[in-house]
């Protein structure tokens, strides 16, 4: 490997202002920055895709929380595949596909502990950023270990046309749930999820009160609800579920960004009666299911059962639109962008 084979800048995303609450495009920079040659252990990669996630909203505050905020003024990260293009290490080869931390860039010169090598044979690289990543984890982990699913539930899933949602339902479906309901923010979402992911029923939750809408579609009430959106979301699955329900609680992007504190939900004390069990997760804590997720998954794709979407944002310079973008709904399956 000699220096000339890397560029000497590549751009890359700062954070320039926190927003407050939705963001704008003015409160991220696009940034020329020195591309750095892989130190001992390192390697350097060429991103492919980037990824644009919910919970990069809560990072952009300056506030605690499970991951710590993006700094003001320098680059910002999160999931990337790509390619690697100068290597320090035995363990990676120019070339290889890799999947990473350090996203919102062109180059990326990171320790190689830090990668995991993916194969473009299997699955297109995109893939490692939505059904075979970490928001397919997520679903897999939320509906089968911390919802505790079992054959025969009926399952609500709100969120149901994004990264996360969509295969939730069709893990439901592939799982023998009874019935499953998801809801979404347009009609298109809403005929996707029944007529290609194999919904049994859906609904556009801006057509009314969410529990006027679920209602009719879950006349026998619900065993689980698998929550990415929270207030009037959660507020109407807590009235339908059944005595020892279960809420997968994985997101709350209704309220991400709001600057007063949400309203609800105001009948939690209906969990009492109902001896409902509520369950926040956080997909870092169920990486011992990677393997058998993989399996799993990977076979329903090879098998034509389970299907996957994605919407792709050309260009690392659209990277802070496509993030805006799928925080408004512009999103069937996972947002990325191809650079
Ligand atoms: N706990 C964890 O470990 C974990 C891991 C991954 C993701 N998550 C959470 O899971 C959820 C889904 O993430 P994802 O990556 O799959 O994103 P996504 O669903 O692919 O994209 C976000 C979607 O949220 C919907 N949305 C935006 N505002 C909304 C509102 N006010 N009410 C209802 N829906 C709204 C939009 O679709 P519509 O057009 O339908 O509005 C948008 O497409 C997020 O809450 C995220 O934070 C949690």
């Amino acid at each position: 490997m000699t220096e000339q084979d890397l560029p000497a800048t590549g751009r890359e995303w700062h954070l320039a202002a926190r927003p407050q609450g939705w963001p704008d495009p003015a409160d991220f920079a696009l940034v020329e920055a020195p591309v750095r040659q892989p130190g001992p252990g390192e390697i350097t990669v060429r991103n492919a895709y980037l990824s644009v996630d919910p919970y990069m909203r809560g990072r952009m505050n300056d506030v605690p929380s499970y991951v710590p905020p993006f700094a003001l003024g320098a680059a910002m990260d999160g999931g990337a595949v790509g390619h690697v293009v100068a290597s320090n290490t035995e363990g990676f080869r120019v070339g290889d596909a890799v999947l990473h931390g350090l996203g919102w860039r062109e180059y990326a010169t990171l320790d190689a502990a830090h990668a995991v090598k993916v194969d473009p044979e299997l699955a297109p690289l995109s893939a490692y950023l939505g059904v075979l990543g970490m928001p397919g984890l997520t679903a897999y982990a939320g509906l089968l270990e911390v919802a505790s699913f079992r054959a025969g539930d009926t399952v609500f899933v709100s969120g149901a046309a994004g990264a996360v949602g969509s295969l939730v339902g069709q893990i439901a479906r592939l799982k023998g749930a009874k019935r499953v309901i998801g809801s979404a923010g347009s009609a298109e979402k809403v005929a996707t999820l029944v007529d290609d992911y194999g919904f049994d029923a859906a609904f556009n939750y801006k057509d009314g009160p969410v529990a006027e809408l679920l209602a009719p579609l879950a006349p026998d009430g619900i065993d689980v609800y698998f929550d990415n959106v929270g207030g009037e979301h959660l507020e109407a699955a807590i009235g339908a579920l059944r005595v020892h329900g279960r809420a997968t609680l994985c997101g709350a992007i209704a309220q991400y960004n709001d600057i007063d504190a949400p309203a609800g939900p105001r009948n939690l004390a209906l969990a009492i009666g109902k001896r409902l069990r509520l369950q926040g997760m956080l997909v870092g804590d169920h990486s011992a299911l990677r393997g058998q997720f993989l399996e799993e998954v990977g076979g329903w794709l090879r098998d034509g059962s389970l299907r996957y979407d994605e919407t792709v944002v050309e260009g690392v310079e659209n990277t802070a639109e496509a993030f805006i973008g799928m925080l408004r709904g512009a999103n069937i399956g996972k947002m990325v962008v191809q650079i």
